[in-house]
């Protein structure tokens, strides 16, 4: 008559919800993401993400050990070059803004492990992630020239003293260049963190604002992966994987928990999520208008993504968080 089974025995007090909670967050689990700018004392809040900044690269290492003190063991560094140009030199040269910010970081901070996002799209004058072609096929990214490059550019980083490079601009191939370069340069320890299956996703718009990466033409569907596919983004795990890669990344992350999912299942490498831009806004918005409850909207949203299988979450609420675990 009565249920033998009440599911809320076991809800009854904090403590035994903490006894049987299935997934915790902890801040070894996050990685904050940073925006490195050319000159001295300048930090500039990105007008759609409050509460971010572009860094010069003394601020930066402020800013990496705060990140260190508050426990959070990574971070990610992007960089806006002071010029752009069709050959994305800023990416690959030995005193780009990235190089230039891995190596003060390195030497301010030596434990706080460096991440360097290895695409070209921040460095090239039209904004996208690798060469274009000329004359009659004009705006094609053109892929294996563009593997050149990023495989100068991820060994640049490392030269520099990054600890992890993270391809990011879904050229085919991509981390098997990468791996030979940073292999035959003498890196063959420095690990590498694949944007495996990243979608052209309308929730980067923010961080096109705050990397300045914004195409000048078209979009970048022609490289990122459509929205609507599942079982490409398995295909794409897949040939990661036997390029080399030794993580895996899934980005957007809100949209796509089902990939991420399908990702740790499919692999037993650590899997990452990347809580975009966008997904931040959207919280940061709501939260400024009083709509919402900031911190238990957050803490949830990264349970979530370490619920549906992420073991690594790149999140710009990676500080917040950290105070608030
Ligand atoms: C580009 C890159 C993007 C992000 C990181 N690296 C997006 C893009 O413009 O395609 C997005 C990160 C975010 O939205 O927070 N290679
Ligand atoms: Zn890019």
């Amino acid at each position: 008559m009565f249920p033998i089974n009440r599911p809320r025995r076991l809800r009854t007090s904090p403590q035994l919800r903490r006894m049987v909670r299935e997934t915790t967050l902890t801040k070894s689990d996050l990685i904050y993401p940073l925006f490195a700018v050319p000159g001295q004392a300048i930090a500039k809040e990105v007008k759609s993400m409050p509460g971010v900044y572009q860094l010069s690269v003394d601020k930066i290492v402020e800013e990496a050990k705060e990140v260190y003190d508050l426990g959070i063991p990574a971070i990610i560094l992007f960089g806006i070059p002071e010029d752009k140009d069709a050959d994305a030199t800023g990416a690959w040269h030995d005193c780009g803004i990235v190089q230039k910010a891995a190596t003060a970081v390195k030497e301010a901070v030596p434990d706080l492990v460096v991440i360097a996002d290895t695409c070209l799209c921040e460095y090239t004058s039209h904004g996208h992630c690798g060469y274009l072609q000329t004359g009659d096929l004009m705006g094609r990214v053109l892929n294996d020239p563009t593997l050149e490059l990023l495989k100068k550019t991820a060994v640049s980083q490392a030269k520099a003293g990054a600890d992890i490079i993270a391809p990011s601009g879904m050229m085919d191939g991509f981390v098997q260049a990468i791996r030979t370069g940073l292999d035959e340069a003498g890196y063959e320890d420095t690990p590498i963190l694949s944007y495996a299956a990243k979608y052209a996703s309308a929730y980067y718009g923010p961080f096109r604002d705050a990397a300045e990466s914004t195409p000048q033409f078209g979009d970048r569907r022609t490289y990122q992966m459509d929205p609507g596919n599942s079982r490409e983004a398995l295909k794409e795990i897949a040939l990661d994987i036997a390029e080399g890669a030794d993580m895996l990344m899934v980005k957007p992350a809100l949209a796509y928990m089902d990939i991420i999912w399908r990702v740790k299942e499919a692999t037993n490498l650590p899997v990452a999520a990347y809580n975009v831009s966008g997904e931040y806004s959207m919280i940061k918005a709501a939260a400024l208008n009083g709509w919402i409850d900031e911190e238990r909207v957050v803490m949830e949203t990264l349970t979530g993504f370490k619920r549906s299988g992420a073991d690594l979450i790149l999140t710009y609420h990676a500080k917040d968080a950290a105070r608030w675990l």
